[in-house]
C-alpha cells in the first residue's frame, strides 16, 4: 500500500504535489555499504541509501510486484557523491515475461524473477536447449534473476541475468550505482500470476503498464526522489529488453491510459529519456515468420529438422511483413526479405566478428580462423556469407512455430492469455492451423498486440518516444530472429533517433559484453 511505502510511517498520503498519495519520502531509507566490482575489475566501497518496496500505484493488484526499490549513492571509496542531478537507471529484472519482484531484495541488484504462484509453465515451445550457454551459466552462478525451475521447455534466464564475455554475471544496477547514478528497480506483474478464482492477472499488457506506472511514480516525484527524473534510462534483457524497448517507444501513449488509471498510477509523464535493450524478445506477432526467415535452415539441437512446410510458409509470409515496414538503409535501399541477410551481414555480423578478432592476440586469432575457415580475414576485416554464418551458429533453439505454438505451450501463448484462459493463439497462422481457415483472433488481441510491440509505436512515429537507444544481441542468440533487433534499430534510425546498436560475436542469449560502455554511453547521452 501507499502507507507501507513510507518506512517513516505513512506520511505519504498527506504530502503535496503531483505525487499526492504516491509522494516519495526521502528520509525513509536504510544506509547500506557494499563492495562493488566495476567493469574494469576494480573493487569500490559504495555507501548508499536504499529505499525498499515502495508501492508505485495507489490501487495495486499485487504489491509484491507493483513496487520498486531506489538506491542512491552517497559515498564511493570514502568520497562524497551528490546524485541529486544524476541520471536514473530504471533497471527491470523481467525474464520470460514472468512476474518479477524486488520486494524481498536486501540491496541494489537484488530483483528476482519468479515463477509466481502457478509456477512458470510452458516456456519457449519445445525449446530443446532452453538451458543453453548464457542462461545456464547465469542461473548457476547466483546473483540476481534466479532462473525459474529447471524443467525442459522452461524459459531459464532471469531478465537481468546477464553474462559478460568471460561468463561472469553482470549487474547493471550495481554498476550504475558505482558509477554514481541513481538506480530504480521496479517489479512488474508477469504472465503466470493467477488469483484464487483462476483469473490470470499478469498477462498482456500488465507488465508494461506496471513499468509505466513505475516511471510515472518517479516523474511525479521530481525534486523529491534523488536523480534527474528527466533523464531516466531504462534497461532490460530478453523479455525485459523487449519491455525496455517498449517503454522507450511508447512514451506517453494514451493507449495505456485506462489501464494506468485503473491502478491509480501517478498523473505524470511515462516517457523515458533513453532505452537500453539486450536481446529483446519483441515484435511477437511477427516473430514466428522472422524466426523461419532467419533460422529456417538450421536444425534443432537434437539433430531433428523442423517441419519444412510450416517453416517455409512462415518464412514466405515474412517477406510481406518485412516489405510493409518500408525500412531504408544507406547502400541497401529498402530492406526487404531479399537483402535483409546482406544488410545484417554488412551492418552487424561482419563488424561484430571484426571487433572480436581484432581484440585477440595474433596466435588466438590464427587459432580461431583455423577453426572457422568460413571467415576471410583480410586487411583487419572479417568477411563471410550469411549461409556460412548460419552453419556456424548451428542448432536453432526453438521448434517451429517458435512463439505461437500450435499446442499453446509457449510462454507467449500464456502472455496473451486472458481472464481464466491461460493461453491463446495470437497469430492467424497458428490459430488457423488449429481452428480452421476462417478462425479469427479474439477481439481484444489486435489492440493488446499493439500495446506489447515497440514496432507499433515506431511505425506511428510516437513523438514522446526515447530518442536515444542502446541495442545489443549476441550473434548466436536464436531465442528470436536477428532481424527483430535489426528492424527495431533500423526503424528508429529511419526516424532520426540516436541508435547505438551492436551484436556480440558468438554471444548467446543474455550476453552483455560491454556494460562499462553502456555506463559511459549514459553519461554521454544525458550529459
Ligand atoms: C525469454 C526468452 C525467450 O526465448 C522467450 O520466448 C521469451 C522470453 C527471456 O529470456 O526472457
Amino acid at each position: 500500500s501507499a502507507q507501507a511505502s513510507g518506512e517513516s510511517g505513512g506520511s505519504g498520503a498527506k504530502a503535496s504535489g503531483a505525487a499526492g498519495a504516491l509522494a516519495f519520502d526521502k528520509d525513509a531509507y536504510t544506509e547500506l555499504t557494499t563492495t562493488i566490482t566495476d567493469a574494469a575489475g576494480d573493487e569500490h566501497e559504495v555507501k548508499y541509501h536504499f529505499y525498499k518496496a515502495l508501492t508505485y500505484v495507489t490501487k495495486p493488484v499485487d504489491e509484491k510486484y507493483q513496487s520498486l526499490n531506489v538506491s542512491v549513492p552517497v559515498e564511493i571509496d570514502g568520497k562524497a557523491v551528490d546524485a541529486t542531478d544524476a541520471p536514473i537507471l530504471l533497471a527491470n529484472s523481467v525474464g520470460g515475461y514472468l512476474p518479477s519482484s524486488v520486494a524481498e531484495a536486501t540491496g541494489v541488484g537484488g530483483g528476482e524473477m519468479t515463477g509466481g504462484p502457478g509456477g512458470a509453465t510452458g516456456g519457449a515451445s519445445a525449446a530443446p536447449t532452453a538451458s543453453a550457454s548464457a542462461s545456464a551459466s547465469a542461473s548457476t552462478s547466483g546473483g540476481t534473476g534466479t532462473g525459474s525451475g529447471s524443467g525442459s521447455g522452461e524459459v531459464q534466464s532471469g531478465g537481468n541475468a546477464m553474462v559478460n564475455g568471460q561468463g561472469e554475471m553482470v549487474n547493471l544496477g550495481k554498476l550504475a550505482l558505482v558509477t554514481g547514478y541513481v538506480v530504480v528497480e521496479p517489479g512488474a506483474r508477469g504472465r503466470t500470476l493467477v488469483d484464487s478464482d483462476g483469473t490470470y492477472y499478469g498477462t498482456a499488457p500488465a507488465a508494461i503498464v506496471d513499468l509505466k506506472a513505475a516511471v510515472r511514480y518517479v516523474r511525479a516525484n521530481k525534486g523529491r526522489v534523488p536523480g534527474d527524473t528527466d533523464r531516466i534510462v531504462s534497461s532490460g534483457t530478453s523479455a525485459g529488453g523487449a519491455l525496455s524497448a517498449l517503454l522507450g517507444a511508447s512514451g506517453d501513449s494514451p493507449l495505456y491510459d485506462k489501464y494506468l488509471k485503473e491502478l491509480g498510477a501517478a498523473d505524470a509523464s511515462d516517457a523515458i529519456f533513453a532505452s537500453g535493450d539486450w536481446c529483446p524478445i519483441t515484435d511477437l506477432e511477427h516473430a514466428d515468420m522472422a524466426y523461419e526467415w532467419n533460422w529456417g535452415a538450421n536444425k534443432l539441437s537434437s539433430g531433428s529438422p523442423v517441419d519444412r512446410i510450416v517453416s517455409r510458409e512462415l518464412s514466405t509470409a515474412f517477406a510481406d511483413y518485412q516489405a510493409s515496414l518500408k525500412l531504408k538503409a544507406k547502400g541497401f535501399g529498402t530492406v526487404t526479405a531479399r537483402n535483409l541477410d546482406e544488410y545484417l551481414v554488412k551492418t552487424y555480423l561482419e563488424p561484430s566478428a571484426t571487433k572480436y578478432l581484432a581484440a585477440l592476440s595474433d596466435s588466438a586469432r590464427a587459432t580461431y580462423l583455423a577453426a572457422n575457415t568460413f571467415i576471410t580475414w583480410s586487411g583487419g576485416r572479417a568477411t563471410f556469407s550469411w549461409a556460412d554464418f548460419l552453419t556456424h551458429v548451428g542448432a536453432r533453439k526453438k521448434d517451429t512455430p517458435a512463439f505461437d505454438a500450435f499446442d499453446l505451450s509457449s510462454g507467449e501463448n500464456n502472455l496473451f492469455g486472458t481472464g481464466t484462459t491461460k493461453a491463446r493463439h495470437f497469430t492467424l497462422y497458428s490459430l488457423r492451423h488449429e481452428g480452421g481457415t476462417s478462425a479469427r483472433l479474439a477481439a481484444d488481441l489486435p489492440a493488446k498486440l499493439d500495446l506489447m510491440n515497440p514496432m507499433h509505436f515506431i511505425e506511428k512515429r510516437n513523438p514522446a518516444r526515447s530518442k536515444h537507444w542502446w541495442i545489443r544481441v549476441g550473434t548466436k542468440d536464436s531465442d528470436t530472429s536477428l532481424s527483430v533487433v535489426g528492424n527495431l534499430a533500423l526503424g528508429l534510425e529511419n526516424l532520426g533517433d540516436d541508435v547505438d546498436a551492436f551484436m556480440y560475436w558468438d554471444g548467446g542469449h543474455g550476453s552483455n559484453e560491454d556494460p562499462a560502455d553502456f555506463m559511459a554511453w549514459i553519461a554521454k547521452v544525458t550529459g
